[in-house]
Formats: C-alpha cells, sequence, structure tokens
C-alpha cells in the first residue's frame, strides 16, 4: 500500500488540506533548495520524522551544521502517538569526541579504498606520480600492518618512497586526527548494523579536511557494499560543501566524483539521494540533472530560478514563480514524490532541531 507522508498543508486550500509525500517515490533522487533561513534544515528534519514513523528505510545523515544531532529527541509537544513510535526507533547520533548520548565518530584509514587514502593525503595520480605509485606499491603489504602501526611499518623498511609517505602522514597531521578508529566501531560498522538513522556529524572536527575524509568514508562503503540493495536515504544537507562543481582539492574531487558517481548510478542499488543546498549552481551540475524530485523554498534570485527552470523542466513556471514571496517554512514540491506540484506550507517538528540559529542578545 502506497504511504503517504504528512508534511504540512497545502497553500491557498480552502481548509488547510494536509499536504503529502508519497514515501515510495524516496527511491528517486531528490534536490531540497532555497536560500539562507528559507527553512531548509527545519522542513528536512519534517520529513525525515515522516520517513522514520512510517518506512523503514535506513537514513544516512551527512550533517555539517550538527543540525540533526537531536533528531532523536522528541519534543514534549509531539503528538502522544507519534512520540512514542520516534522513541522506539534506533537513531544513531555519531560527533566527533561522542558526548552525552552521541557515539564517537570515527573511520579506519585502511579499509578506505587506496584512491580515497591518496586524496587524504592530498596526492593526485598524475601530479603527483612518484608518491602515489609508492602507495601503490605498498598496497599488496597492507593486511599485514597492524592496528595504528601503519607509520612504523612504512619507516621500518629502507625504502625512501616509504619514508617520504609516512613524512607525509605526518607533516599533514593525518595521523593525529580524532577521526581514526584506532580500534574502536567505526562509523561504517554502525551504518552496517541498519540502525533508523545514522546521523554524521561533520561539524566540530578541528580541520575541514578531517570532516571531508569522514564524508568520504561513509560514501565510498555506501557504494563499496551496493550489491546489498538496502534501499537507503543519504541525506546531504550543505550539499555544496561535499559536492563542489569546482573541486580544488584531491579529497574535494574524489567526495564530489563518488557523489556524481551514487547521482548517476546509485539509483538501481538503492542508494537514493537527498541534497540541500542554497543554490543549484553550488553543487556539480551532473549530480543535479539526476534529481527528479524537487522542494524549493524561498530564493529571490531569477538566476537561480532559471537554472531550476532549465534542470525541472517539468514544474509549471507560475509555480516557480512564487519562490521569492515564499515565507519560512512555504515551499514548492514538484516531481515524482507528490501526486502533482503544489505549494506547502511546512508542519512542526516533533524531534528538536540541533543548532538553531543565533539570535542578537539585546541589553
Ligand atoms: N517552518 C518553520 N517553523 C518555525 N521555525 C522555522 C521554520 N523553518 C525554519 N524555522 C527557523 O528558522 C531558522 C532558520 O531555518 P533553517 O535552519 O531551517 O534554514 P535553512 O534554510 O536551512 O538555512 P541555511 O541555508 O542557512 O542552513 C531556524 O532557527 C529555524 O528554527
Ligand atoms: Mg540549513
Amino acid at each position: 500500500m502506497p504511504r503517504e507522508l504528512p508534511i504540512g498543508s497545502l497553500l491557498e486550500s480552502e481548509d488547510a488540506r494536509p499536504a503529502r509525500v508519497l514515501a515510495h517515490k524516496l527511491n528517486r533522487h531528490t534536490f531540497w533548495c532555497g536560500q539562507s533561513g528559507s527553512g531548509k534544515t527545519f522542513a528536512l528534519g519534517v520529513l525525515l520524522e515522516q520517513v522514520l514513523l512510517h518506512t523503514r528505510m535506513p537514513l544516512v545523515v551527512l550533517d555539517p551544521n550538527s543540525d540533526f544531532v537531536r533528531l532523536g529527541e522528541v519534543r514534549d509537544d509531539a503528538p502522544e502517538a507519534e512520540a512514542a513510535q520516534l522513541s522506539q526507533r534506533d537513531i544513531r547520533v555519531l560527533r566527533p569526541g561522542g558526548a552525552g548520548v552521541a557515539r564517537s565518530l570515527h573511520a579506519r584509514f585502511l579499509d578506505m579504498p587506496v584512491r580515497s587514502r591518496a586524496a587524504v593525503v592530498n596526492l593526485d595520480p598524475v601530479h603527483d606520480a612518484d608518491e602515489y605509485n609508492g602507495l601503490l606499491q605498498v598496497e599488496a603489504e597492507v593486511p599485514l600492518i597492524e592496528q595504528g602501526r601503519l607509520l612504523e611499518f612504512l619507516r621500518s623498511s629502507g625504502d625512501a618512497m616509504r619514508h617520504r609517505l609516512a613524512m607525509r602522514l605526518e607533516n599533514l597531521g593525518v595521523t593525529d586526527w580524532n577521526l581514526w578508529a584506532w580500534g574502536h566501531r567505526s562509523v561504517t560498522d554502525e551504518i552496517d548494523d541498519r540502525p533508523d538513522a545514522t546521523v554524521v556529524d561533520l561539524g566540530g572536527f578541528p580541520t575541514q579536511a578531517e570532516s571531508r575524509t569522514a564524508a568520504l568514508a561513509v560514501l565510498d562503503h555506501l557504494w563499496e557494499t551496493r550489491e546489498e540493495r538496502v534501499g537507503r536515504l543519504i541525506v546531504i544537507d550543505e550539499a555544496h560543501n561535499l559536492c563542489r562543481p569546482d573541486p580544488a582539492t584531491p579529497l574535494e574531487a574524489l567526495l564530489t566524483e563518488r557523489i556524481v558517481q551514487i547521482a548517476a548510478e546509485g539509483r538501481k542499488y538503492g542508494l537514493w539521494l537527498l541534497l540541500s543546498t542554497q543554490r543549484p549552481s553550488k553543487v556539480h551540475p551532473d549530480a543535479l540533472s539526476q534529481c527528479d524530485n524537487l522542494a524549493l523554498m524561498r530564493m529571490s534570485s531569477p538566476r537561480d530560478l532559471g537554472e531550476l527552470a532549465d534542470v525541472f523542466g517539468y514544474v509549471p513556471a507560475s509555480l516557480l514563480e512564487r519562490s521569492p514571496g515564499f515565507a519560512q517554512g512555504q515551499a514548492l514540491f514538484a516531481g515524482g514524490f507528490v501526486e502533482l506540484p503544489a505549494l506547502v506550507q511546512v508542519g512542526n517538528r516533533l524531534t528538536h532541531e540541533g543548532g538553531s540559529d543565533v539570535s542578537v542578545s539585546l541589553r
């Protein structure tokens, strides 16, 4: 039976008729956009709560601003029935260093594909051909390396290239990252347990490289295990951080490539993306063009709206044009996941928001 997820009310309907998203059509990629403060993250939370209530589809949330770290905490004003159901869901929040109910967010360096490890240490296969090749030469011996002994291993031979790799790891500070599991559970172990939701808090790392590496470890793993065909929703808020049209470092390039690959080929393996960002031009066009569902919140730039009209040709222009006039929490939903394109006032949250806006303190 198709499940309809209530997400708010239809704008301009006479008696605020409920607006619904078709759960079974979340097996497409979704693009969610709107300018800062339009209410994307809040509204996304409303949808994710409904997914948790009504589906068994595991969620993986890449959360750069720690906005979803309280997804497991039900609000006092939530209706009793929903509150009871939500509190039974297995929602795992992974944060750098743990804290409170959150688990520590870790990844295993040597479990990552060699291309990813090279990107983490800023090696490009063409521009840094020698060192990159040195890394490849070590590959056959990787299974022999004891946990936590990578540097010693590289230095134990007299090989000059291995010494250089060790130096690179150390100089970039990569070996000191708190991200590494050193025998603890890694984020991929948590995902493999298939909890209802895994919230990966990418905020709070001291460097962007560490945060991006955590995201890459997750995406690599989801791609590598795609044959399991689990049917997961991979939510990437602030997707421009991870899927840039103009990646500058090997790490950014590989992240973008991975997301574009999932966008292009992931659907049939049950890897469904939900990309949220402020402007369509901020994410790679090859990821954007694969999205079938659109949620558009307030966006006043005509150029951005023109770009959306190009990509989502089926959305009536008369509805796209309404976006600059949207109040906070209002959205246009279009594409397969709604019966018909609709203007919606997003409903209330059942769980707490994470880091909300900072207010001006008054004297
Ligand atoms: N529908 C809503 N009802 C009540 N408050 C809302 C609603 N939508 C957003 N807000 C509040 O407005 C603020 C900004 O919303 P939100 O963080 O969702 O915006 P955003 O579009 O994700 O912005 P950014 O692009 O900067 O992340 C938050 O403090 C949130 O609590
Ligand atoms: Mg946001």
